[in-house]
């Protein structure tokens, strides 16, 4: 009996113990946050060094401690479209279906969701699930047909990819995985993508390596990018290119050659966007990979023309720059139409023309925890951000204003009263369509 009564008291010591422990390390891990937040002003190197530690950090921690910011008040903004619910853990990653149909979200909640677009608009959101078992995704990419999917696995650190199934209705059925590529990376992977053609897979290591895969998971090449350590790496939209950026203040885009029959022949250096003045954390292409975007740590971002004969010497040419008003590392996208630019940074978002740069929206504190992936959909709709376990979506506002500038330019060009009198009704269309978007969300913020 004496016996018997003693477990529960250690196990209720050990227990103390244990909270006393964790309330330690939270307590600790909060301060060094602050320290770090201090450091702001800091020379350059130390601030690269300090912006490498806070991510290892993180990786670590982010399993076993709770989000630091629990207290995140709902965000809204006249702008909001919709926020989609249904993950428990932050969202890591999301992609729109080459199909316009659908947006796929991972979580570290190991929950891979599929949200219809069409319900975007709508109160309620459903969505399709699938588990991904024994580990979680920390990126997601749609297969060119949309019938599948390919995610990166944390612990894996390779792709698994699962095949969307089909019911009789043909609305969405059970969502099965098929294969695992083989684990070939040693550096854990941070991005990844596959070619709208279907030809091939590639990731992106955080040291300097990138792999080009076929899809059924072979090797076909490696290329080491010679920037001390990739930001991120992207499959041009095009499905020709794979380009990469790092600590070099240039963006390397590589060629991925195919012979006549499809068979794979080499990665050959295609061009390079030259004229930041230090490490470049991102960019971005519109969707037939004629202009890029991308945004640098000298505190600019660029937009670039890069429709260019490349295999004569020519260069993309600079079409604009932007400043910058965030210090933090930054994620940049261009919408698939080109006319706008979203940048993150921590948890606040500037959407800008690419006509002149100007900022023409800003929200803060979008996600109780920094961003981890920006999209636009193709039809340049909708932006969405993830960072937390809620999806926030945004109605593209500065990409319906440049269409309508767009169109005007096009009526005052436009020869033939008949040409004139069609633009102007689709002026027309596209102002009202705007109109009902701002007062339907003025309507919507006012109710809540
Ligand atoms: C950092 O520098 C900027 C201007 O360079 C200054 O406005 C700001 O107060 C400084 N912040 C700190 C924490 O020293
Ligand atoms: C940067 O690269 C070095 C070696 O190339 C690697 O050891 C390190 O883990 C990389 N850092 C990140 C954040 O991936
Ligand atoms: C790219 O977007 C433009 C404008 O929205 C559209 O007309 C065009 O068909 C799209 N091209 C591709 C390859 O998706
Ligand atoms: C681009 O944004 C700026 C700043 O808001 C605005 O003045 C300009 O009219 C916009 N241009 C287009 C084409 O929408
Ligand atoms: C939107 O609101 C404005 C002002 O309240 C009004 O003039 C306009 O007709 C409305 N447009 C639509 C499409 O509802």
């Amino acid at each position: 009996m004496a016996e018997e009564s003693s477990v529960p008291a250690i196990a209720v010591t050990a227990a103390v113990g244990a909270v006393v422990l964790l309330v330690i390390l939270l307590c600790s891990v909060g301060k060094k946050n602050r320290k770090e937040d201090k450091d702001d002003n800091a020379s350059e190197q130390k601030e690269e060094k300090t912006a490498v530690k806070t991510e290892k950090t993180s990786k670590k921690t982010k399993i076993n401690l709770k989000p630091k910011r629990t207290q995140h008040v709902p965000f809204s903004h006249s702008w909001s479209a919709t926020t989609l619910k249904g993950h428990s853990a932050p969202v890591l990653s999301c992609d729109f279906s080459p199909n316009g149909k659908y947006l796929i979200s991972v979580s570290e909640d190991r929950i891979a969701m599929v949200w219809n677009i069409k319900d975007f608009s709508q109160k309620e959101h459903k969505f399709t699930r699938a588990n991904i078992e024994l580990d979680h995704a920390t990126k997601v990419k749609f297969s060119p047909d949309s019938k599948a999917f390919l995610v990166n696995l944390y612990n894996g650190n390779t792709i698994r990819i699962f095949r969307i199934g089909k019911k009789e209705d043909g609305t969405m059925g059970n969502i099965a995985a098929t294969f695992e590529f083989p684990k070939k990376h040693e550096a854990e992977i941070i991005d990844m993508g596959i070619a709208s053609n279907g030809k091939f897979v590639m990731t992106c290591t955080g040291d300097t390596s990138i792999i080009i895969w076929s899809i059924k998971g072979e090797v076909m090449a490696n290329i080491d990018t010679h920037q001390m350590n990739n930001s991120h790496a992207a499959v041009s939209p095009c499905g020709r290119f794979v380009a990469s950026a790092g600590f070099t203040p240039d963006v390397k885009v590589w060629e991925v050659c195919f012979d006549k029959s499809g068979n794979f022949q080499e990665v050959k250096r295609a061009f390079e966007l030259k004229g930041h003045g230090a490490a470049v954390y991102s960019f971005g292409f519109n969707n037939d990979s004629s202009r890029m975007a991308s945004v640098s740590k000298d505190g600019t971002w660029k937009f670039w023309d890069t429709n260019v004969r490349y295999d004569l010497g020519q260069d993309p040419y600079l079409l604009l720059t932007g400043t910058l008003k965030y210090k933090s590392p930054c994620i940049i996208e261009l919408s698939p139409d080109g006319r706008t630019v979203a940048i993150a940074s921590e948890n606040s978002i500037s959407m800008h023309n690419t006509s002149d740069g100007a900022e023409e929206g800003s929200f803060e504190n979008v996600h109780s925890a920094a961003i981890t992936e920006l999209s636009f959909d193709t039809l340049n709709r909708y932006l969405v951000s993830t960072g937390d376990k809620h999806i926030q979506v945004f109605h593209n506002i500065p990409g319906y204003r440049a269409t309508i500038a767009d169109l005007q330019e096009k009526e005052k060009k436009a020869t033939g009263q008949a040409m004139r009198e069609r633009i102007r009704q689709q002026v027309k269309d596209a102002r009202s369509s705007l109109d009902n978007i701002i007062n339907k969300s003025v309507n919507g913020v006012a109710v809540s």
